[in-house]
């Protein structure tokens, strides 16, 4: 799932979210790095790392076998979700279905009827005790050449990202091979969408990994990454578009309204601070849970993620791998 962005990093911090597992796990990492100088990958279980990383595989396997046009999206949804947790993980993302012109942040409702057509993206996110696999391909199901050589940009892009990615790689680098590739196939890069940096329970941990060269020359450290190129034949930009009915956990605030409460807390305990949708909630608690979401969102304890759209509204390719950097190593774990 990406980030937008209009800048190289961004600060993240975790000490207004709640006291749930992943800032307990961040406290504990800060105060391991502080007392010995460990570094920060000696929190990092690869291991299930890797566990979420061939969930993922499994799951993006069985999706290219489901995903036909006109099969309802909400179908496909229902049976993703059921996937992950048959193999043992759970989601870390609602999975995003997002076609043509919606580039990211798009899941069915619990009473979606749109069915699968167009240029389809599959984004999506395991985690395995908060440690998280975030990986995406696109589809063609009209057998446009458009759409066929966006996607074969955006792989490309992410190809050249992969092989470029290294610890100590510069932001730039990475950003100049994905643009590059893409440009080649007479496409663009969206420049205000990037890959991003992850920690155990944070699907956003401040780093941004730019789809385009844009001079930034941070160097990578140890770290999770997910590199997301995305291709388009507009102008290569995105806009807010409508509400998409996914959330995540922002602010620690206090709640009056008692069901909300209730709500809340059951976020907190299911999801802590990764991204979840209104579908999953309305599972749960009925119809009356989007009344708790408004409600929440209101008062700036949820976030709600608009749907992202292409500027011209063109056709938008994607395809992310998430990775391991350590000092000595890179693993693709998707
Ligand atoms: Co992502």
């Amino acid at each position: 799932m990406t980030e937008k962005t209009y800048g190289g990093i961004t600060p993240h911090s975790v000490k207004d979210l709640p006291q749930t597992k992943a800032s307990q796990s961040k406290f504990s990492q800060k105060q391991k790095k502080e007392d010995s100088l460990e570094s920060e990958t000696s929190d990092i279980d690869i291991e299930k790392l890797k566990q979420a990383g061939e969930i993922t595989k499994k799951v993006k396997a069985f999706a290219r076998e489901i995903i036909k046009p006109g099969v309802p999206l909400l179908e496909i949804a229902n049976k993703i979700d059921d996937k992950i947790i048959e193999l043992g993980g759970k989601p870390a993302f609602p999975i995003n279905l997002s076609i043509n012109e919606i580039a990211a942040h798009s899941t069915p409702s619990f009473n979606d009827t749109e069915k699968a057509h167009g240029l389809l993206k599959f984004d999506v996110g395991v985690h395995v005790d908060g440690f998280v696999a975030d990986t995406a391909f696109s589809i063609d199901l009209e057998n446009s050449q458009e759409n066929k050589i966006l996607i074969e940009a955006a792989e490309a892009g992410l190809k050249a990202a992969m092989e470029k990615i290294r610890f100590g790689s510069e932001l730039r680098n990475i950003g100049e091979a994905i643009e590059k590739e893409i440009k080649k196939r007479g496409a663009q890069p969206i420049v205000n969408l990037s890959g991003h940096s992850i920690n155990r329970y944070i699907l956003h941990s401040g780093i941004t990994i730019p789809n385009y060269n844009n001079s930034q020359t941070y160097e990578l450290e140890e770290g999770i990454y997910a590199v997301e190129p995305f291709a388009t034949s507009g102008a290569g930009k995105v806009k807010d578009g409508k509400p998409s009915g996914i959330y995540h956990l922002e602010n620690n605030l206090p709640v009056r309204d008692q069901f909300a409460r209730e709500v809340l807390n059951f976020i907190k305990e299911e999801y802590s601070t990764l991204p979840f949708c209104s579908r999953w909630l309305v599972k749960k608690f009925g119809s009356r849970a989007l009344i708790a979401l408004k409600r929440l969102e209101e008062v700036h304890i949820l976030h709600h993620y608009p749907q992202l759209i292409e500027i011209d509204r063109k056709p938008v390719a994607q395809a992310e791998h998430t990775v391991i950097l350590t000092q000595k190593e890179k693993i693709v774990t998707t």
